[in-house]
């Protein structure tokens, strides 16, 4: 099940990708002379960064490479530690074991992101950055983060792969700390099949990170320099086919966010007088992208029979997002000799195990948001689904 990008696939995607097929060109350098050269990649970069209203963007082949790209671009080290929420999708932990750096897990707040608190008292002498993840398009505390990163001269990778278009405090996520990764994978608020983007202020990061999504290439390039390059890169290139589709759903992320707002809000007002749920913190209530509302429930135990009888799960019980389901990072863990035992992070296993994702424009089982509505439901739907939660809720 996909997210909300995916419901308002239409022409203009379809025309976009079907111009690059017809010019017959899929690279993403080329010449400007060259007619058949479309500059899908260069275009979707400058209308990101415009966007995001940061300095530079780089596309990628995924939201796992965005992250990896960036880590490298902040020159971390091999052993270096990095402090990543307990709560997140797996690759926020695969890109830093992939670089070589040892993540270091935090509790997470009512708010389902990273708890600021606790991020302090998981640093050490080696913690070298903080990766705060805005889950489920909630942008996290930035204002806290911020305050620790310059006390502890740490860096700051926003990981916004779940928050294309939310803001905090009116700047778009993933330019406020040093540099920001984006995913465009069919669960993302918009999406190209799958594909990812990089943002960043920093001119010397965005070199960093271009070389190593492009074998050590200066950005732009149009040949090959030799003797002119001081990164070692792999390839994480975007294709002009992916840049097309990519393109036409930015053209549509604030109306996308917009209409789930809507919609959100509503379902929200109909279910919010329930006695014995809340709602979950969000940090800037302006800036959520409105992606899932998450409800958090006085017990466990209410929880799991109201998930029952809708037919989904409460958070703890979904897929790879809660550190302890992730039975080869644990591994990982074993093996590097910091072992997490399940209940290793007793404020994010109470947490979790009260709350529920209701979709709302991603609708995803690995996100235990498998129930709800869509960024297509009708006002009538809308009071269906929330009666129907209602009823579970009285009945349980
Ligand atoms: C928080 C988070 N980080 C990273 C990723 C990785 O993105 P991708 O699937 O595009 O590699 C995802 C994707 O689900 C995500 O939700």
């Amino acid at each position: 099940m996909p997210g909300p990008g995916a419901f308002l696939f239409g022409k203009e995607e379809a025309d976009a990708a079907m111009e690059v097929l017809q010019k017959g060109y899929l690279f993403r350098y080329g010449s400007e002379d060259d007619p058949s050269f479309l500059h899908k990649v260069y275009s979707l970069e400058k209308e990101f960064a415009d966007y995001c209203g940061s300095e530079y963007a780089l596309a990628t082949t995924s939201g796992t490479a965005s992250l990896l790209v960036s880590l490298k671009a902040l020159g971390l080290k091999p052993g270096d530690e990095i402090v990543v929420p307990a709560y997140t999708f797996v690759a926020s932990y695969s890109s830093c074991i992939f670089a070589g750096l040892v993540p270091v897990l935090a509790e997470i707040d009512d708010s389902l992101t990273i708890d600021p608190e606790d991020i302090e008292r998981r640093i050490t002498p080696l913690t070298k950055a903080i990766m705060p993840v805005h889950m489920l398009g909630n942008p996290c505390k930035m204002d806290e983060i911020m305050k620790i990163a310059k006390k502890h001269n740490l860096f700051i990778l926003e990981d916004s792969c779940q928050a294309l278009g939310a803001t905090y405090k009116g700047k778009k996520v993933g330019t406020i700390g040093n540099i920001g990764a984006f995913s465009l994978n069919i669960f993302k608020t918009i999406n190209s099949g799958d594909g990812g983007l990089v943002v960043t202020n920093d001119k010397q990061l965005y070199e960093k990170a271009f070389g190593f999504h492009d074998q050590g290439h200066k950005p732009l390039r149009t040949g090959v320099e030799v003797g002119d390059r001081d990164t070692i890169g792999l390839n994480f290139r975007m294709s002009e086919l992916t840049a097309a589709v990519a393109l036409a759903q930015l053209r549509k992320a604030d109306v996308i966010i917009s209409i789930l707002r809507e919609k959100r809000k509503k379902f929200k007002t109909l279910i919010a007088s329930i006695d014995g749920i809340k709602f979950r913190t969000l940090n800037d209530p302006d800036g959520d992208c409105a992606t899932l509302c998450t409800v958090i429930f006085d017990s466990a135990e209410k929880a799991l029979k109201v998930c029952k009888a809708l037919g989904t799960k409460t958070v703890n019980h979904s897929g790879w997002h809660v550190y302890s389901n992730m039975e080869h990072i644990l591994h990982h863990f074993k093996q590097i000799g910091r072992p997490h035992a399940k209940g290793a992070y007793p404020k994010t296993d109470d947490l979790l195990s009260r709350a529920v994702n209701i979709s709302v424009g991603v609708v995803d089982g690995g996100l235990g948001a498998g129930w709800g509505i869509n960024i297509l439901s009708s006002d009538k739907e809308i009071e269906n689904a929330a009666d129907q939660f209602i009823q579970a809720f009285k009945n349980e």
